[in-house]
């Protein structure tokens, strides 16, 4: 495991009615050893296949069942219990779990307190394959991926029911390991890190510009995502809708692509990682007046443009011990796209995601991307950018690392 970033923590873990709900008491064991303070909710159909009693020996603490326990209630009231943790863990999620939590049920305990707590959810679903594959699972589970909750899960193998597929629960480790993620991991401590988001503007005169749609959200969530691995993060952001990250505590703004080159190569010095996320603008007019145009008689107005610096590129030229990782926003050819950019800006990874569709990529919530480096293609997502971004820190720190140690051995 990373450093445990488990201990003290206090984390809900919730069971539902599936087989894989023997291995819960082993989540509990191992996250007691971790140091965090547990405690078990258990569904009714959950008790059918484990008893309250081994996983009370196992937390130290009661287990709960019901909604309405006078004497539980006494001790701590469902909405203390939510507002206690600090993450919930649903494992083993059935099926039928996952629907009334997409729908906002409130019917037993563990759905009232997955409605009622503002600590990070995640669940690790476990059925059969076909039960998994079903387009109502699915659906449930693309909402919750869109309300934010962690889907751990599920791992593919023999089933329970005699069948083989995906459905079965997560190993009770990597369970661990993931909650150990939701709070910060050091994959990046003492890196120093350089990101750019957000979109640029280029002036035609004082009131008008060229720009274009690109929120912000994903660059600004690995500048956050990178923090919470420990890196030393330097945020350049042209125009934007999304607040700053609050953990981030160096930031610059910028307007233009050029701008923007300046105020990268300014800070570049010491840098080990460049993360390029900027959408920014290829070209420029090619005159900004000072005064603002008047519309003319003709139909048509001409303009012309020319060409912006790269910035990505740049800095390879600059600085080509960097690691640097950059964007590839395409409407086709995703991944050949994204080859010739690697190869073109002589980067070290580009991220290419699809614009448009129902994970597009400007703007959105959601997405998808395609990792290609010089050794293939690796697919993270569909997920919240939040939680694209922690994957993608995860990647990057593998590849940096072992790109590192290989300048070291050289
Ligand atoms: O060539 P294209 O604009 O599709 O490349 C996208 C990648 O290059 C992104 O990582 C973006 O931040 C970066 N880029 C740049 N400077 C430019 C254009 C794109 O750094 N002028």
């Amino acid at each position: 495991m990373q450093t445990n970033q488990l201990n003290g923590k206090r984390i809900l873990i919730g069971v539902t009615g599936g087989i894989a709900a023997y291995r819960t008491a082993e989540l509990v064991r191992r996250l007691r050893d971790a140091g965090v303070d547990v405690r078990v909710v258990m569904t009714a159909n959950a008790e059918a296949f484990i008893s309250s009693l081994t996983l009370q020996a196992l937390s130290g603490n009661p287990v709960r069942t019901e909604t309405f326990d006078e004497a539980a209630e006494a001790g701590m009231s469902h909405i203390e219990l939510a507002r206690w943790a600090d993450a919930v863990m649903v494992a083993p999620a059935t099926a039928g779990f996952i629907a009334r939590l997409a729908n906002g049920l409130a019917d037993d305990l563990l759905t009232t307190l997955c409605l009622a707590t503002e600590a990070p959810i995640a669940i690790a679903p476990a059925m059969n394959r076909v039960m998994w594959a079903s387009p109502a699972t699915q659906d449930n589970v693309a909402r919750l991926i869109t309300r934010g909750v962690a889907i751990s899960g599920p791992g593919e193998g023999d089933q329970a029911c005699g069948e083989v597929g995906p459905g079965r629960m997560l190993q009770p480790e990597d369970l661990v390991e993931q909650l150990n993620d939701m709070f910060g991991t050091s994959l990046l401590s003492g890196v120093r890190l350089l990101v750019t988001a957000g979109s640029t503007w280029e002036a035609i005169d004082p009131v008008r510009g060229i720009t274009n749609r690109s929120s912000g959200k994903m660059g600004y969530a690995i500048a956050d995502a990178a923090v919470r691995a420990g890196a030393d993060v330097t945020l350049v952001s042209g125009p934007a809708s999304e607040p700053l990250p609050a953990s981030v505590r160096k930031f610059r703004q910028v307007t233009s692509a050029r701008d923007m080159l300046h105020t990268v190569m300014d800070e570049i010095d010491g840098q080990d990682l460049f993360v390029s996320v900027a959408a920014v603008a290829d070209y420029r007019p090619s005159s900004v007046s000072k005064r603002k145009l008047k519309k003319q008689n003709d139909d048509v107005l001409h303009m012309e443009f020319i060409k912006n610096p790269d910035i990505l590129a740049e800095v390879k030229k600059q600085k080509p011990g960097i690691f640097s990782v950059g964007f590839a926003a395409e409407t086709d050819n995703l991944v050949s796209e994204g080859r010739k950019k690697l190869l073109a800006k002589r980067a070290d990874l580009i991220a290419a995601n699809f614009v448009g569709g129902d994970f597009g990529a400007i703007g959105s919530d959601s997405n998808v991307l395609e990792l290609i480096d010089r050794s293939g293609v690796t697919r993270i997502g569909p997920a919240l950018k939040s939680t694209i971004a922690e994957q993608l820190i995860e990647e990057i720190s593998v590849r940096f690392h072992a790109q590192s140690t290989l300048q070291n051995t050289r």
